[in-house]
């Protein structure tokens, strides 16, 4: 980052409309669901699913998917722990703008370190971010391998590979744990979308 991007003349420009006017617009909140978990735990597609049933109900939601982001904004990003910290950092700013614009986001990243989890979690207000840990044994991930890219790893043909030799941190305390290798897609959806209800997100 040089000087002028850190420089003091700059000046955060309020929108005339809230994000308390959106929620009112929406008839719901907005809020970030931040899923994390190994490669194949699940992750995208539980979160595609979460904003189908939103999509369903006629609330505002998006999904911010790890891959598909890598391919466009953060494709300058590979998966040393460096690369990761400032894909997660950007991944958490987009999903501020997102909450900002009234939307539910779901962002399905792998986000394998705390200290990264948590420095998201800063960026919000109190109750905006929900951190969803899909936990899926690597045994189960690595049957599952649907892209083959736990083979390549075991191989020697990718390196720093999540689960295999590039670590994944367990959150010790997400707001909703779900077990992907004994919860159904239906079930693990129905938790998410109460646990919304119960926060008065949604109605
Ligand atoms: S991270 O750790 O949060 O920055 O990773 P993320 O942006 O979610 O990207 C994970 C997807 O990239 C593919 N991939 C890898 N994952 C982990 N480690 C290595 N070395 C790697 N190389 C490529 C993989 O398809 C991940 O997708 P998911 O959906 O998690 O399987």
């Amino acid at each position: 980052m040089n000087e002028l991007t850190k420089s003091k003349n700059l000046f955060w420009h309020p929108s005339l409309v809230t994000k308390k006017d959106r929620w009112e617009g929406n008839g719901h909140k907005s809020c970030v669901l931040w899923f994390t978990g190994l490669s194949g735990s699940g992750k995208s597609t539980l979160a595609n699913a979460v904003d189908f049933e939103l999509y369903k109900i006629g609330c505002q939601s998006y999904v911010l998917d790890g891959d598909n982001v890598r391919h466009g904004l953060n494709r300058d990003l590979g998966f040393l722990p460096e690369d990761r910290r400032e894909n997660i950092r950007r991944v958490g700013e987009v999903a501020k703008l997102f909450v900002d614009s009234g939307i539910i986001v779901s962002t399905a990243f792998i986000s394998p370190f705390k200290q990264d989890r948590q420095f998201v979690r800063t960026l919000f207000s109190d109750g905006e971010f929900i951190e969803i840990f899909v936990d899926c044994p690597l045994e189960i991930c690595e049957k599952r391998d649907p892209k083959g890219l736990y083979k390549w790893a075991r191989n020697g043909e990718i390196a720093n590979f999540t689960g295999i030799d590039a670590p994944f941190e367990r959150p010790n305390n997400p707001d909703i744990h779900i077990d992907s290798s004994k919860k159904s897609i239906e079930n693990a959806v129905h938790t998410i979308i109460h646990h919304l209800k119960e926060r008065k997100i949604i109605k």
